[in-house]
């Protein structure tokens, strides 16, 4: 069946890509209160403290990732990076903030391959030779002197303050700690902050403090970047990294630096699209997924149809992430025609509506859990600043290394380089020479922080889930464009196909019966995943009634804040 009988495509206008300055919104409206979503209660309390005290949205974007990095640090943390998507109400200014981790100055393309050119298992991902060089506390420094009002001592108080007193252990950090404690063992100072005196795991509500981690806030509190990425923290991470068998120097703490990239933008049924530019994949997969999909009237077309063309266009957004995507700053990339009007026709042209595409029969370059690893919060002041800030230190507790006397965990963020070509990480990916390791580059990142902005209203979206993130922040999307509320949006239930492997994974409820019978019918592979995904943080704007809600998503235990 052609799909054009069923569906027509609509005329679509281009979308306005690369003018990252734009007017305020047209009708900033009813004045409106300001709201956060983080992952834990206690992170979006901190960012509520911050803005008390007169701080705007970028003060508290800085306060809840940095009491993220305690409360949460199974996650995010100093010790990692991820992506910041900043809105400034006065001018209209919008950016993006690349904290994206580096490759060490001595990182090579091979080096976590063996002798026979097979990928070491783990290498990867356990322990110091998997860990980056990280960003997020170069970008508390970057928010508080570009774009916030309070000075960091200000804003890394409630950080400072719960890594000192502790706070209790709650029912997803303890099961966290219990999946990854033989690697936590292998790291004295991790064991001692996570573990009991006798190596057991922690009853529930026993206090987890970081008192070493407090220090290091302080230190960046009081000398900003320096603090950390220069003397006594800097020595110690060095030496620690080094004595666990990793590679990093000085020279490539003190060479970090935050960039400011601009946004992707795109349109989608009269909607606009913001996003995260590379070194995140997730932009340009998103406006890629949404061009193919604007051609289609998904509201007149039958649920199991709708998410066939969901399908599809993910299928074919996944695979442009899989052979063209890297560090911009490295590799070139075709951005301009992956996220054209013309580029989406084409791949458009290739969906039939009765039946799935097999991924081989699409030119390219293949799994594994997702859980509940990485933060995103959104934040939306009354001044209407917004902030949707994606955190990682990738996979739970990092490289589960703790360097000793500075409570920082390592990330192992270097598993999200293509270490071989073709050979999948461990969400399933695949890449090519576009992401290969090289020193000083950043590894391409699934992470998607987004703005989508209606004439009536606006949405800050982002989530956790590894290669899931963008299928979620897509489905996202299109739930909100449909009239979905905040809560309802991180609430429904999710599918997801990343091109390979050829699958379509979906949560308990995602598919109906009927759905089922129809996508097997045309030939897609369907999975039930055991377990839940996401961790999706939401903020919606109703601009003429200027009512704000906030939503955590259910699968984790996040809150939403409305002040
Ligand atoms: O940047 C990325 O794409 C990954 N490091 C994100 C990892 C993640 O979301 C883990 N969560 N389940």
């Amino acid at each position: 069946m052609a799909l054009a009988a069923i569906a027509p495509l609509a005329a679509v206008a281009p979308p306005a890509h690369g003018d990252a300055r734009r007017a305020p919104a047209a009708d900033p409206a009813a004045a409106h209160p300001g709201a956060i979503a983080s992952a834990y209660p206690l992170a979006s309390q901190a960012g509520q403290e911050v803005l008390a005290k007169g701080g705007n949205a970028f003060d508290a974007a800085v306060a809840v990732s940095a009491a993220l990095a305690v409360v949460e640090p199974t996650s995010s943390g100093i010790g990692g990076g991820g992506f910041y998507l900043l809105y400034r109400q006065s001018d209209g200014f919008e950016t993006m903030l690349d904290a994206r981790e580096k490759a060490p100055g001595a990182a090579s393309r091979d080096m976590y391959l063996d002798k026979a050119g097979n990928p070491i298992a783990r290498a990867s991902i356990d322990g110091p030779l998997a860990a980056a060089i990280p960003g997020e506390p170069a970008a508390f420094d970057y928010l508080a002197r570009r774009y916030g009002k309070l000075p960091l001592k200000v804003s890394l108080e409630p950080a400072i303050r719960l890594a000192r007193e502790g706070f209790p252990l709650y029912p997803r950090l303890q099961a966290a700690i219990r999946y990854k404690r033989d690697l936590l063992l292998h790291s004295p100072d991790a064991a001692r902050v996570f573990l009991t005196a006798e190596r057991a795991v922690p009853e529930l509500g026993a206090p987890i403090k970081q008192p070493e981690l407090a220090a290091t806030l302080e230190a960046i509190a009081a000398q900003g970047a320096k603090g950390f990425y220069a003397g006594r923290v800097a020595e110690d991470l060095v030496s620690g990294v080094r004595a666990g068998g990793g590679i990093w120097t000085l020279q490539d703490l003190a060479a970090y630096r935050v960039v400011e990239r601009k946004p992707l933008v795109g349109e989608y049924h009269g909607a606009r699209i913001v996003s995260a530019s590379p070194p995140s994949s997730g932009g340009v997969a998103l406006l890629d997924a949404l061009n193919i999909l604007a051609g289609f009237d998904l509201k007149v077309v039958d649920s199991g149809t709708r998410k066939h063309l969901v399908i599809e266009a993910m299928r074919r957004a996944y695979r442009d992430r899989a052979v063209y995507l890297g560090d911009p700053d490295f590799v070139t990339m075709p951005i301009a025609r992956l996220t054209s009007q013309d580029y989406a026709a084409g791949q458009r042209a290739s969906i039939r509506a009765d039946k799935a595409m097999p991924s081989d029969l699409l030119p390219g370059v293949e799994t594994a859990p997702v859980g509940l690893q990485t933060t995103h919060f959104s934040v939306l002041d009354a001044s209407g600043n917004r902030v949707a800030g994606t955190l990682s230190i990738n996979l739970f507790f990092g490289a589960g290394d703790m360097v000793a006397k500075t409570g920082v965990l390592l990330n192992d963020t270097m598993d999200d380089f293509s270490i071989k070509p073709g050979t999948p990480n461990v969400f399933g990916l695949v890449g090519n020479a576009q992401n290969d390791i090289a020193p000083n580059k950043r590894p391409l990142s699934s992470m998607t922080p987004t703005f989508v902005e209606t004439p009536q209203g606006l949405m800050i979206i982002g989530t956790p889930g590894g290669s899931y993130i963008i299928s979620m922040v897509l489905l996202g999307t299109l739930d909100y464009l449909d009239g979905m509320s905040a809560a309802q949006v991180v609430t429904a239930p999710r599918y997801h196909h990343q091109y390979l492997p050829d699958v379509v994974e979906y949560e308990k409820g995602a598919l109906a019966e009927n759905e089922i019978a129809q996508l097997e019918a045309m030939g897609h592979k369907l999975e039930q995943g055991s377990r839940l995904w996401g961790n999706m943080q939401v903020i919606t704007l109703d601009l003429a009634r200027g009512k704000v809600e906030a939503a955590a998503d259910p699968r984790g235990e996040g809150e939403g804040l409305v002040y």
